[in-house]
């Protein structure tokens, strides 16, 4: 266990992130297998090597394990991300149609894998914008995220509805919960493990630019507000914790005449800030607050503290970050890993004296953060996520960080091997914080195939406890989820 690193307690500019990050040695970049046929130097970033589309829907029930698989999992790991029909050409990666890869676990065994192609009318052709120039929210490529809530399984896309599909990755259709929901919906939704509302929003770049919405536990559509302040950046994903919801509207501004493919780009004059909202929805209106120029990606949790500030901590992407991912997110042919120089951050927000300050908490380029859900607007401490090859890294590896001890763990692969955004999946009853399994699947370059790996969450460097192999290709995606039989069930 080494301790990671302990940046300076004091609000960072992008010019110490500049002086920073050009200390940082070069970066390694990740040596493929000769056997990564898959690669097709004539290919778009997003078709080519770990992201290449598998081009069947395959269903395996007899899948061969190394190692042993933990008898406590009983559910299903659940994995999205885009992957065009052969012969569609998405012109950006989040254009390429949603595919979900699922493994379920059950009694100590691999059951099945199967992999099903999100089934919107995107997927068949329908353009996302109609003739009149307004978005189609039922055109989805529904390829960002799949995540459940009273009992349903939603594969999400944030420019549109969610898709409801079944436990076994049958498409049911667009749900807008039951006609009230009229605005496209974030792929990252947040469920509060305590009263089991879904907070998320709905985030564009035409006004109202920003929406909040609420379902409550049962799955109903019971709040929905626009937000005033917010401009037309990306946002992503939002912060939630017990009191507050926090929106942070960044410096990747819509840009419509840069004649990207995907029209965002890092815009230094426009007002970054950040907005806390309460969920007490009688306790006041949204307090924008100014921040200097940045990005952020995405949120691993956020609690309120004691003395009324609110600790947010995710991923931190200064421009050159958002620049590098971007190029490759329209496509650019390069040899670099999609994601590098973003870090994991804190920021500590206190409304009441209008401040918020970021700190970084690590060196690793490092993102697609995941915790123990059941931990989800409450204080806690490890983090778990991708940490990309930049810097003294020269491979892929899942990483654990325990901002309580100041340590983290790193899982390395080994060239041609990319794991995917791992789930924490718990062992039931009281436990400690991280005594869980962290699932992922891998994309395997050097054998074509793909592969779930079972990692012990109390230690990650330890070899895998299990790995299952999957006998077809099983491209590199974005986010997923481990989903429990309990929670397939329909509240009570
Ligand atoms: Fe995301």
């Amino acid at each position: 266990m080494s301790a990671f690193l302990r940046l300076p307690e004091v609000p960072l500019t992008r010019r110490d992130w500049m002086r920073h990050s050009a200390g940082a040695a070069a970066g390694g970049v990740l040596a493929l297998s000769p056997a990564a046929t898959l690669l097709a130097a004539t290919d778009p970033s997003f078709a080519q090597g770990h992201y290449a589309s598998v081009l069947t829907e395959n269903t395996h029930m007899k899948l061969q394990v190394r190692g042993s698989i933990p008898s406590s999992l009983k559910g299903r790991h659940l994995r999205n991300g885009h992957n065009p029909k052969a012969g569609a050409s998405p012109k950006f990666w989040f254009a390429g149609s949603g595919m979900v890869h699922g493994l379920r676990l059950a009694d100590g065994r691999a059951e099945w894998y199967r992999n099903r192609w999100v089934d919107t009318p995107a997927l068949h052709g329908a353009p996302l914008f109609r003739a009149d120039h307004s978005v189609d929210l039922r055109a989805s490529a529904a390829g960002t995220n799949v995540v459940t809530h009273a009992g349903r399984i939603l594969a999400l896309q944030e420019v549109n509805l969610p898709f409801e599909l079944t436990p076994d990755l049958a498409t049911v259709g667009a749900h807008d919960f039951g006609g009230r929901l009229k605005t496209n919906m974030t792929a990252h939704p947040k469920i509060d493990p305590v009263n089991g509302e879904m907070v998320f929003i709905s985030a564009s770049p035409m006004e109202p630019c920003l929406t909040y919405h609420v379902a409550d536990r049962k799955g109903a559509l019971v709040h929905s507000e626009v937000v005033n302040g917010a401009g037309p950046s990306v946002m992503h994903d939002f912060a939630l914790t017990q009191k507050h919801a926090v929106f942070f509207d960044t410096s990747v501004v819509f840009a419509p005449k840069s004649g990207l493919p995907f029209p965002y780009a890092w815009d230094e004059r426009y007002p970054a800030k950040i907005g806390v909202l309460p969920r007490d929805r009688r306790q006041g209106g949204v307090k924008w607050i100014a921040v200097d120029p940045y990005y952020a990606f995405h949120f691993s949790n956020a609690w309120d503290t004691q003395d009324g500030r609110i600790i947010v901590e995710g991923t931190w992407w200064p421009e050159q970050a958002w620049n590098h991912t971007a190029r490759w997110v329209n496509g650019a042919t390069t040899d670099e890993p999609a994601v590098r120089h973003c870090r994991l951050a804190r920021w500590e927000i206190d409304p009441a004296a209008g401040t918020a300050r970021m700190r970084l908490l690590d060196d690793l380029s490092f993102d697609f953060p995941a915790i123990d859900s059941s931990r989800a607007t409450r204080a806690q401490r490890c983090t778990y996520g991708v940490a990309f090859p930049d810097g003294a890294l020269k491979t892929a590896a899942l990483v654990k960080f325990d901002t309580g001890s100041g340590q983290r763990q790193v899982h390395s692969f080994a060239p041609g091997l990319l794991p995917s955004e791992p789930s924490f999946a718990a062992v039931g009853g009281t436990r400690a914080e991280d005594e869980g399994w962290i699932l992922s699947f891998v994309s395997n370059l050097r054998t074509g195939h793909g592969e779930l790996h079972i990692l012990d969450a109390t230690d990650l460097r330890k070899p895998a406890q299990a790995v299952v192999e999957i006998p077809s290709w099983v491209p590199a995606g974005v986010h997923g989820s481990w989903i429990s039989d309990d929670e397939l069930r329909q509240p009570a």
